[in-house]
């Protein structure tokens, strides 16, 4: 997809300025334009590959994770280490953070050590606590509410193999009406494309979360539909969704949710109702057999691998973008005309 085609380099610039020293907390806080010039500068910069400059020389990213992570954790690490700059993994259990320091104590201590700070954890509040008390970005790496690094490497899978780009988008998102399931219905608010959730009840997208979508739907335009038959969700999506039926933080209740989420398996059957030339996508890890089937996950229309492989890239962006582009990557690639 050439998103040269309809963000032209002012446009670029000036998404990417906006999106200069903000926190990155949820697509939900950002404007169409900013979101499509970070993916448009992703694009970019997954085809410069380790040829880019070391742009991020002498800056350092803290990664506080609460919870396990094996891509973003390696993904971001990765990221800081090919843009020149220094990530420092910070396991929750070892900060006194685990000993009771204050959210905002430690916000304070590490801005003024590191240039960002991303984290994990559970809620969405301690992230915009954190948030608050820093005076560097913060980036949410996953919290039970969303998880926007994430859909930002999901969106850019979906351009690179869609030559319509995000125009006439139907994406299905099938399951646990979970962390996903809401940074799904944030972006689709924010970029105005359709997005059908099917869950069961109890499962459904929390209320403000689905509220706050809503606002932003009216104004882009976007259609979205919280269902409970996964076969309407899925009949001519260009894209299926899924995830696990028990996040981080929810091992006591898997057995409950295999029985409740049962019959919301991604399957041969029901991928066989969406649209011939649809892509099947999974955040991973997975959990075959349960979410989705095994000849679904492992079948020719699945990407899930190079999704996983867009967290990089997609995140070097949000890093460059963050940080204000210091070694003028970005920049250069905007004046030279941006071919992506
Ligand atoms: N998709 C994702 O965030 O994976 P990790 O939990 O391994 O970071
Ligand atoms: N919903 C999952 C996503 C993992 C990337 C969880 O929160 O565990």
């Amino acid at each position: 997809m050439a998103l040269a085609s309809v963000l032209d380099s002012g446009t670029l610039r000036s998404g990417l300025s906006g999106v200069a020293g903000r926190d990155f907390l949820s697509l939900g806080d950002f404007t169409r334009e900013e979101i499509l010039s970070l993916l448009a500068l992703a694009l970019h910069l997954k085809k410069l590959g380790r040829r880019g400059e070391p742009t991020l020389n002498g800056r350092s990213l803290a990664m506080i994770f609460q919870k396990p992570s094996t891509r973003t954790r390696v993904s971001f690490e990765v990221a800081m280490t090919q843009l020149g700059g220094t990530a420092l993994f910070l396991s929750g259990h070892d900060l006194q953070l685990g000993r009771g320091e204050t959210v905002s104590d430690t916000a304070r201590v590490l801005s003024r050590y590191v240039d960002a700070v991303m984290i994990r954890t559970f809620a969405q509040s301690e992230v915009e606590e954190f948030a608050a008390a820093a005076s560097v970005p913060v980036i949410n790496g996953l919290t039970d509410q969303d998880h926007p690094c994430q859909v930002l490497a999901d969106l850019l899978t979906i351009l690179e193999v869609r030559s319509q780009g995000l125009k006439g988008l139907k994406v299905a998102f099938i399951g646990d009406g979970n962390n996903m399931a809401q940074a799904w219905l944030l972006a689709a608010a924010a970029l105005g494309f359709a997005l059908d959730v099917a869950a069961p009840p109890g499962y459904q997208p929390d209320a403000a979360v689905v509220r706050r979508a809503g606002d932003l739907a009216a104004v882009s335009g976007a259609s979205l539909r919280l269902l409970a038959d996964p076969e309407e969700a899925a009949r001519n999506a260009d894209v299926l969704y899924t995830d696990v039926w028990a996040s981080m933080g929810q091992e006591a209740e898997a057995a409950k949710r295999r029985r409740d989420l049962a019959a919301y398996q991604v399957d041969e059957r029901l991928a066989g109702l969406a649209a011939p030339d649809h892509i099947f996508l999974h955040c991973l890890p997975a959990h075959r057999g349960e979410e989705v089937s095994p000849a679904v996950i492992d079948g020719p229309h699945s990407l899930v691998f190079q999704q996983a492989e867009n967290r990089l890239h997609a995140q070097k962006a949000v890093l460059l973008a963050l940080l204000g582009d210091p070694g003028g990557l970005a920049g250069a690639w905007l004046d030279a005309g941006p071919e992506d």
